[in-house]
């Protein structure tokens, strides 16, 4: 029999906070994680549901020399949009924690020290490419050169984005640093090395042996690693953004960001049992506590093999009881990818679709890359909604409700004498929640979804094969007892769907006019009392029309032709066409200060500015929203189009333009003046 735990510790993998998240990490990690954790709470369980966002690393530093930021304003900014993402998806975490916070730095270099102290880490001399110019260590993602294997020139330290090919730096033919330009050097550095090999006989024991439960592409996966041999990593970085390394020769050089990143889940931890009155060791280092991390496929190696010899060579943490790594999901046939803008990213779909969060939740899960990657598309997506959603789910909990408001006033109506078909339902029903419960204990999520959509099925075909509304006028009875049976299986829905879609859960609790319930008495048949007053139905989902998803296809094939048109290369400029020097001399352009900046109501592309003109001040309104926050605006010196005629625009009139560049890769710059111009100067 399994393991009865008293804690539960669940941790979903720490996001990069250098882009939005999108389906594919909700897909593979997120909608699952919290699925399982609401259901472990509808048991009562005692959980610790711990994320937050992972602020380290090279990619997260490149990002920020490319936007001219500091690493510190990326991740703000991400932090917070992601943060905001998953709380509008309702992923219910405890915590939504950072490893930019001191409290992380503090727990990460500690945890450093002990393991340096206790004598864990090798400490090694290897050669590695060094920028003279900038005097930097280079981290292999800032050295581009030629591939030995298909010859293309930017291929990266760490693989060629063209063939697939992981590299080492060494093995690039005329490599070049991505900071100066240069050839870089060869030169010594020291690093503290995670000796993995001397924990492959454990590692062997632990996991193969011991584990042999785990999903099988994780296991696989693990199994390959260890089989192919483990040999030491280094737990350090010649870098500058990341946690200093807190020991003697450390100087100058960070943790790497997979020593920091899954430590990450312990700071979490204690921040939320400082915020909450609770001991955080209560949930890392009691036999009593379930360890489980949900991830994707890319950190498998991390969390199976890495931060367990973490975990073990420090000597007091639990391990990891089970990994439920998922594959991944593609979108419209093609791999998500954020830097080709093929995603569906999250802040998105909620303006689009907004409210709809439990059909993207729904579809996810029925589609979840449980086993192997998956596709997501927009026709499946607006079938799940119509089909099954709409039709079944919907389609039952409404017509028990509105039948009842019809016939009863709202009320609940009695049960009577029962016949075969209600006997059969109250049957199934009493089954049906151990179903979803059993896909749900082996994180089998599509198996345990379509359990749940069985009840609401049951529903819907009891309903249609006694047809209640046929009944009424010759056996008022009959029609008590079918109703209230149906309303019955209706509570047991808010119970059951919750985990999988928590929106219409309460929403359907409102409906019903009553509290949440918990897990152990879905089953039942006795939720509401008779009489019991129900309050107005309202439709739990609505028909997604097919130029809703049309309009989707479309923005997809968009970014498809103008990534290939990207691909072919820079095309020779076009410019506009001649004007003569009078058509030019019309135009008044001025220099103008931004004073005040505010986004625009309602609109997601507008910012309001009002500009220092010199004798005067204007509002202006440009479409910049995306690429500028209100507050990076004020101040700035700016080009504005003085005489051009008013416009409304939301109703607020528009008087002027601002003046932006645009680079190749879509990115706006405001065309500014020097800090010495004048408010009012005119520009000719
Ligand atoms: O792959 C990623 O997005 C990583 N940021 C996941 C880190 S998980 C954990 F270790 F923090
Ligand atoms: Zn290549």
């Amino acid at each position: 029999m399994a393991k009865e735990y008293k804690r539960h510790t669940i941790t979903a993998a720490l996001p990069y906070a250098n882009g939005p998240v999108h389906i594919g990490h909700l897909a593979g990690v997120y909608v699952p994680a919290d699925i399982y954790v609401r259901y472990l709470r509808s048991k009562n369980k005692d959980v610790a549901f711990v994320c937050g966002s992972d602020e380290h690393g090279v990619a997260i530093e490149l990002r920020a020399r490319k936007e001219g930021k500091t690493p510190q304003q990326v991740v703000d900014f991400y932090h917070n949009q992601i943060k905001e993402s998953f709380s509008q998806f309702g992923i219910s975490f405890d915590i939504y924690h950072r490893t930019s916070s001191q409290l992380h730095h503090e727990t990460a270099s500690d945890y450093f020290k002990k393991m340096e102290s206790d004598g864990k880490f090798s400490v090694q001399i290897s050669e590695q490419f060094f920028d003279e110019s900038e005097q930097q260590f280079l981290a292999d993602r800032y050295i581009k050169g030629t591939c030995p294997n298909c010859g293309y020139e930017e291929a990266y330290g760490d693989q060629c984005e063209n063939c697939g090919t992981t590299l080492s730096p060494a093995e690039l033919k005329n490599p070049k640093s991505m900071l100066s330009g240069e050839s870089p050097m060869m030169k010594e550095t020291k690093h503290w090395y995670l000796p993995l090999d001397e924990y492959e006989p454990w590692l062997k024991e632990w996991l193969l042996d011991g584990h042999k439960e785990w999903k099988s592409n994780v296991y696989g996966q693990c199994k390959s690693w260890i089989d192919n041999g483990l040999r030491p990593r280094p737990m350090t970085r010649d870098l500058k953004w990341g946690i200093p390394v807190p020991v003697e020769g450390g100087e100058g050089k960070v943790l790497y960001v997979w020593f920091d990143a899954p430590i990450g889940y312990i700071s979490a931890t204690k921040q939320w049992a400082d915020d909450t009155g609770k001991n955080w060791e209560d949930y890392w280092k009691s036999e009593d506590a379930r360890l489980l991390h949900f991830i994707g496929k890319d950190n498998i190696v991390f969390h199976c093999i890495i931060f367990p010899t973490l975990l073990k060579a420090e000597g007091s943490y639990i391990l990891p009881d089970n990994v439920p790594a998922n594959e991944f999901l593609n979108l419209e046939g093609n791999k998500i990818s954020t830097s080709r803008n093929w995603a569906v990213w999250l802040h998105e779909y909620l303006e689009e679709f907004p409210e709809k969060q439990d059909v993207l939740r729904y579809t996810l899960t029925a589609n979840a890359p449980e086993t192997k990657d998956n596709d997501f598309t927009w026709k499946d997506f607006q079938t799940r909604n119509n089909s099954e959603l709409v039709a079944i789910f919907g389609n039952f909990v409404n017509r028990a409700v509105v039948l009842t408001h019809k016939y009863f006033e709202g009320k609940v109506p009695a049960r009577h004498e029962l016949m075969p078909i209600d006997n059969e339902v109250i049957e199934a029903v009493s089954k049906a929640p151990s179903k979803v419960a059993d896909a749900l204990d082996q994180f089998k999520f599509r198996e345990a979804l379509s359990n749940m959509m069985e009840l609401a099925r049951i529903g819907n075909k009891y309903l249609a094969d006694t047809e209640p509304w046929k009944l009424i006028k010759e056996d008022k009875s009959r029609v008590e007892t079918i109703l209230n049976i149906a309303l019955q299986i209706s509570a047991n829905l808010s119970i059951v769907c919750e985990p999988f879609l928590p929106f219409t859960a309460d929403r359907l609790l409102s409906i019903l006019n009553t509290k949440k319930l918990q897990w152990k008495a879905a089953g039942g048949m006795d939720f509401l009392s008779a009489n019991h007053q129900l309050n107005k139905a309202s439709l739990l989902f609505e028909k997604i029309e097919d130029k809703d998803v049309e309009k989707q296809v479309n923005k997809l094939m968009e970014t498809k032709k103008m990534n290939e048109e990207a691909e072919k290369g820079p095309e020779v400029p076009v410019f506009k066409e001649e004007i003569i020097f009078d058509d030019f001399m019309k135009m008044d352009l001025r220099v103008g200060e931004i004073k005040t900046a505010e986004k625009v109501e309602k609109s997601n592309k507008l910012l309001k500015f009002t500009v220092d003109m010199g004798l005067e001040t204007r509002t202006i309104l440009s479409g910049v929203a995306k690429h500028f926050t209100a507050e990076e605006m004020v101040g700035k010196k700016v080009t504005v189009m003085a005489n051009l005629a008013p416009r409304k625009i939301m109703g607020i009139e528009s008087q002027g333009m601002l003046l932006f560049a645009e680079n190749s890769d879509g990115k706006l710059i405001a065309v500014s003046p020097g800090i010495d111009a004048q408010n009012g100067a005119t520009i000719a």
